[in-house]
């Protein structure tokens, strides 16, 4: 069910994408919905859009679709960023990053004019916290890094990959945090950022300006 819910919410967005446009793409099993329709108006309509991928996997996905892509050399600016969420709260703050890609995502939505969000209706929530932080950090030290996630009470786990510590895009590891309730997503945000060793965080506190999200009989939209 969900996953019929994470197409809704895909091809919803690709229907919204414009010709001679530049796209944000994102990364997760919703965006591949995504990229199945988008991939589908640009052989059928002709379209001209071009992607600037954020991950490894995207690029690939969005390559096997027909998708063109550049990169950050070719353009300076996107019309509008598409990517998924882990949590959505009432204001539009995400955690994001279960699929490790939150760094290239950040940088992504942050050059876009508009960030467009897609999820299953389950992602919604009125506090975030349920789901662990994800947070990326440099491999050197990563030991000292996490003991200071640790002295903020936020129990950091190293995430696991196929064949020991996942290892990201960017060659950096990832801790998934306990956070509890996040009352001010931007304030834990900016007190996690300073501490040496961090490299980015997965909250998304005001980037997203709306979230479409696939319900079983189609979508329903968040705006801030
Ligand atoms: C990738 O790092 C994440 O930020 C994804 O956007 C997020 O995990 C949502 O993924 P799904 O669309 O697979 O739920």
């Amino acid at each position: 069910m969900s996953d019929q819910q994470k197409k809704n919410a895909g091809e919803a967005a690709a229907a919204q994408i414009q010709n001679h446009t530049t796209i944000g793409l994102g990364s997760g099993s919703t965006v591949t919905y995504f990229l199945d329709a988008l991939g589908r108006r640009i052989l059928e309509e002709r379209l001209d859009i071009r992607g600037v991928s954020s991950s490894e996997k995207t690029t690939r996905l969005a390559a096997e679709r027909g998708i063109p892509l550049v990169t950050f050399s070719e353009t300076a600016s996107l019309d509008t960023a598409v990517d998924g969420a882990d949590e959505i709260s009432p204001s539009l703050a995400l955690i994001k990053g279960g699929g490790a890609s939150l760094l290239r995502e950040k940088i992504v939505i942050e050059a876009a004019r508009r960030v467009l969000i897609i999820a299953d209706e389950a992602k919604a929530v009125s506090v975030l916290g349920s789901f662990p932080l994800p947070v990326e950090v440099v491999m050197f030290g990563w030991q000292q890094t996490k003991a200071k996630l640790e002295a903020e009470g936020l129990e950091p786990v190293l995430r696991q990959g196929e064949n020991g510590p996942l290892v990201t895009d960017n060659d950096n590891y990832i801790l998934d945090c306990r956070t509890g309730d996040v009352s001010d997503p931007a304030a834990l945000h900016r007190r996690l950022k300073q501490l040496t060793g961090v490299v980015e965080t997965g909250i998304f506190p005001d980037q997203a300006d709306e979230a479409i999200l696939g319900t079983p009989e189609g979508t329903s939209i968040l705006q801030r």
